[in-house]
């Protein structure tokens, strides 16, 4: 049995997120722990809200709550959306948790015990009318790139170049407008990265059959310009994790915070401490720590490609930097973009379809197999209602809930609601278990490979040789002339549909709950020997006909959809 670790990122406190979000993260983890569970392995699959920086304090404000109790709410409804969705999150935890303070302010004191936080003095931009200094998002004005009028003191949002605050003209605070803006001298934190320019390189070369999306952007990062930068990790801001050494105060350093991105990682590790805090798990550095087990571990992270620099450079630069033996990471999967009806999805323009919304709309198997089926893999990918409706009445209707509709209900008009006897399997099932045997090879590999697209591919060709199979044997026609060979295809038939529960509950798990139940089985083994999973439901074994598994769209359901959808959220 072997042992997985698995992250999705975490994603940013600061609303519901889209489906773009859900595919580039969260839903291809949950696929990928599914199935490694499926296989019998032991899996430990993590992820939590991201709390802290500059977007969480200002939806607060704009929510009029205090920022503590703004997360802890927002924490709750993005639980209960992943739940929705059945991410199978072994525990959902929170970036703003005691455990992750402390392990942030434990590595930031290892780190400059080895001399890798050097101490910056710099100027900042302050607000006396606002009393404080304005980080990144507070403060906007006119981009020195583009001329863009409210480009972000971190980033413009119309060039996308990265900016500093004292970069932006005519600057004023997001705050409260002001514009009586001065430069302040304020000391930073800085994590010296650049002295690990080489060792982050050799690791990342070193690291075999990762995607080209992951090891292309951290190579640009590590050689774009003058190489890798070193990377301020603190904040002039009120709400994050408090700046210390470790237990110790910092001197100067009082009334700062970290930076996001540095305690946002840090958040896998403690995240596995809240798990077993919460008395979901016994010990957590089996799966951490590597003096204490963690070397057996196959740790695997999804994200966005946007996230992949501060995977692939930022947060092992902090593990290795420490010393310390902590586990990292084997195998970074990263994702490109999904677009929403030819333009982008939108968290601040509340473009395209919510995971809250899609889920008042239709039950999660649909999304999940339609996203999980165009996963923006090797380029961006674009979601449309027409292909979404097309491929709901293709895939899933027509192919498995029409096979699965015919089987049981021929069965049960012919012989009742059980396996029947008689017959035994020819040549036609020869073939069939010939090809299906291939096919979950293949299946198998692509899953393992977490190649997401080419595993749905398989397995709706998996479904699709049933279907063919049961056209062509026709048991409505040897019934007549000959009841044991219709039985033994029904037979068979129905042993295709427990197979199916098996290979399809990665994508679509609720669907697999109710065929486990119309088939009235205890558990969902794993086909690891083909010929002998399509036998295992023997003559006698009694099953009951399942609701219509997947109902068609319509077009002018769709169309009344892509009209609702079609604006801004309101
Ligand atoms: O891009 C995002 O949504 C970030 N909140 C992801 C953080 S992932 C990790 F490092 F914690
Ligand atoms: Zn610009």
């Amino acid at each position: 049995m072997a042992r997985h670790l698995i992250t999705s990122a975490i994603p940013y406190i600061n609303g519901i997120k889209h489906l773009g979000n859900l595919v580039g993260s969260q839903l291809p983890a949950d696929l990928f722990a599914r199935y490694q569970r499926g296989r019998g392995h032991e899996v430990l699959f993590l992820c939590a809200t991201d709390e802290h920086g500059t977007p969480a304090e200002l939806a607060a404000a704009k929510a009029g709550q205090p920022v503590a109790e703004y997360c802890a709410e927002m924490h709750d409804v993005q639980a209960k959306i992943a739940q929705g969705f059945r991410l199978s999150f072994d525990h959902f935890g929170r970036s703003s948790s005691p455990q992750n303070q402390k392990l942030t302010q434990h590595f930031a004191g290892v780190l400059a015990d080895r001399g890798l936080i050097r101490e910056v003095s710099e100027t900042q931009m302050y607000s006396p009318t606002d009393g404080r200094y304005l980080p990144d998002r507070y403060i906007e004005g006119t981009c020195p790139n583009c001329g863009f009028e409210s480009a972000r003191g971190d980033q413009c949002d119309n060039c996308t170049k990265q900016l500093d605050p004292v970069d932006l003209i005519n600057p004023h605070s997001t705050i409260s407008g002001a514009t009586d803006l001065e430069m302040r001298e304020t000391k930073h934190l800085y994590l010296r990265q650049s002295t690990m320019k080489d060792e982050l390189e050799k690791w990342i070369d070193t690291r075999e059959g990762w995607p080209v999306l992951t090891t292309s952007i951290a190579k640009k990062w590590l050689n774009d310009g003058d190489g890798l930068q070193d990377r301020g990790i603190t904040r002039d801001l009120d709400w994050g994790v408090p700046v210390k050494k470790g237990d110790a105060d910092w001197p100067g350093m009082e009334g700062k915070v970290f930076y996001v991105w540095f305690d946002a990682p840090i958040e896998y590790i403690a995240c596995a401490q809240e798990w077993v805090d919460a008395g979901k798990g016994d010990d957590w550095s089996r799966w951490w720590r590597t003096d204490a087990g963690a070397e057996d571990v196959t740790y695997t992270q999804f994200m966005g490609k946007d996230n992949v620099p501060f995977h692939t450079l930022s947060f092992p630069a902090t593990i290795l930097g420490s010393g310390e033996p902590w586990k990292l990471v084997d195998y970074i999967k990263s994702f490109n973009y999904l677009n929403y009806e030819g333009g982008q999805f939108s968290t601040s323009r509340g473009r395209g379809v919510f995971m809250d919304q899609a889920l008042e709309v239709l039950p999660s198997d649909y999304w999940r197999w339609w996203l999980l089926s165009h996963a923006p893999e090797s380029s961006d990918a674009e979601f449309t209602w027409e292909n979404f409706q097309a491929s709901v009445n293709k895939d899933l209707s027509d192919v498995l809930g029409n096979f699965v509709s015919r089987v049981t209900k021929f069965c049960r008009s012919k012989f009742g609601e059980e396996v029947p006897a008689g017959g035994s399997y020819g040549p036609a099932e020869e073939a069939l278990i010939a090809e299906l045997t291939e096919r979950l090879t293949a299946y198998q590999g692509h899953m393992d490979a977490i190649e997401v697209r080419k595993a749905a591919a398989e397995l709706r060709a998996i479904w699709a040789a049933g279907n063919e199979y049961l056209q062509s044997a026709a048991p409505w026609a040897a019934f007549k002339e000959d009841p044991d060979r219709a039985a033994a295809i029904v037979r068979l038939s129905l042993n295709l549909i427990r197979l199916y529960a098996v290979l399809s509950a990665p994508f679509i798990p609720d669907t697999s709950d109710v065929l486990k139940e119309a088939l009235k089985l205890d558990s969902l083994d794993w086909p690891e020997d083909l010929p002998e999973a399509l036998n295992a439901l023997a003559p006698g074994a009694t099953f009951t006909v399942p609701e219509n598994l997947f109902r068609k769209i319509a077009d002018e359901e769709r169309e009344d959809w892509q009209a609702r959808f079609s604006g801004t959220r309101g």
